[in-house]
């Protein structure tokens, strides 16, 4: 069922789902969440099993919190240190798209971490899912393991519709209740910094600079390592449409739709450039000149592609400054 995240008595409903040990499509500002009670561990064994995900991925834990007062309970119930630099990004980016990786309490949210003895929390801005944490909060969760709400490897959900397409037979079957929060502003998975090993490491680039998160953190933010844990988001393949999809700049696609002519069919083009193609069978969307606007419509532009039914999609490389990395990030990864 898919229920108006604006309706008070959705929310209710919601967050008792969650605590009766439910699944829920949740809306987030960054991409929707298959989520479940953290602390419930045969429900957060229904996320992985629903998703098709190695039950050694961890999942990202999301909690309820406006002041950094109201995070900070939530936050101690999880984590068994909150190291200096990790408050002051909290501050600067909570409740917002960044997930900070602390170390585990012994015995509290391990089915969520996949056995990692750390756990990835996030405090999330999204004002539906804000309301729903802290429904959930008055029921006794105290945190809600979501991650995004594709199946393994898929391109993540930035609707509720989306959501539905993934896991069409478990909404059905009357198992998954989703709630509709409209579609996500920032439209990319958040920017994921480690926290557990002493120093700041980026492990997933997003829509926060590595700029801003220096600025706020007070110390240089180090690039990822061999050392990091293995991280989905971070596999070489992932966020893939079922077509094909290649990078390259601006000529190479014009000299590609220039030899294909009037035969180019199925393929596919997101580009800055403005491309010439004799065929009336190119599919194309203008690529935005801003990484924000970008990000915000990608997932969406990349299931459009396949709802279409190409078989190829051609990409425009995106600008090499650092507003480009969540998005360079993502569509190499659906490239690889
Ligand atoms: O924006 C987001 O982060 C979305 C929304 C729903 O909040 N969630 C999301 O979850 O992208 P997911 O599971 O698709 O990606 C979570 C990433 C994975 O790469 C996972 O391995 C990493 O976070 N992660 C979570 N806990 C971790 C931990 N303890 N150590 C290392 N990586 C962790
Ligand atoms: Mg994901």
């Amino acid at each position: 069922m898919i229920l108006p995240g604006q309706d008070p008595a959705a929310i209710a409903q919601a967050a008792q789902g969650l605590a009766d040990g439910r699944l829920l499509g949740l809306p987030t500002e960054t991409v929707y969440g298959l989520a479940a009670d953290a602390d419930n561990a045969s429900a957060v064994a229904r996320i992985f099993s629903a998703k098709g995900r190695p039950s050694d991925h961890p999942l990202i834990v999301h909690v309820a919190g406006s002041t950094e007062a109201e995070w900070t309970s939530a936050v101690n119930h999880y984590a068994s240190a909150v190291p200096d630099f990790a408050q002051r990004l909290m501050r600067a980016f909570w409740p917002g798209p960044l997930t900070l990786i602390l170390p585990r309490r012994a015995h509290v949210g391990a089915v969520a971490a996949g056995g990692q003895d750390s756990i990835g929390l996030r405090c999330p801005s999204h004002p539906v899912a804000q309301a729903v944490l802290h429904a959930a909060r008055e029921r006794g969760v105290h945190g809600v393991a979501a991650p995004s709400a594709n199946r393994f490897g898929r391109v993540s959900p930035t609707t509720a519709a989306h959501v539905a397409a993934e896991f069409d037979g478990l909404l059905s079957d009357d198992e998954l209740l989703v709630v509709d929060g409209g579609a996500c502003d920032v439209g990319i998975e958040s920017t994921i910094v480690d926290a557990s090993r002493g120093r700041p490491v980026l492990l997933r680039p997003g829509m926060l600079t590595p700029d801003q998160l220096e600025k706020a953190a007070g110390q240089a933010v180090l690039p990822r390592d061999d050392a990091a844990p293995r991280a989905s988001g971070t596999l070489e393949s992932h966020y893939a449409p079922r077509a094909q999809v290649r990078l390259m700049d601006g000529q190479q696609i014009q000299s590609a739709l220039d030899v294909l002519g009037a035969d180019a069919r199925h393929i596919a083009v997101y580009s800055r450039q403005r491309l010439t193609s004799a065929s009336r069978h190119l599919v194309r969307r203008d690529m935005p000149t801003d990484a924000a606007l970008c990000a915000h419509e990608l997932f969406a532009v990349l299931r459009g592609f396949d709802d279409a039914g190409v078989k190829l999609i051609w990409v425009e490389t995106p600008p090499a400054n650092p507003e480009w990395d969540g998005v360079r990030d993502r569509l190499q990864r659906a490239a690889a």
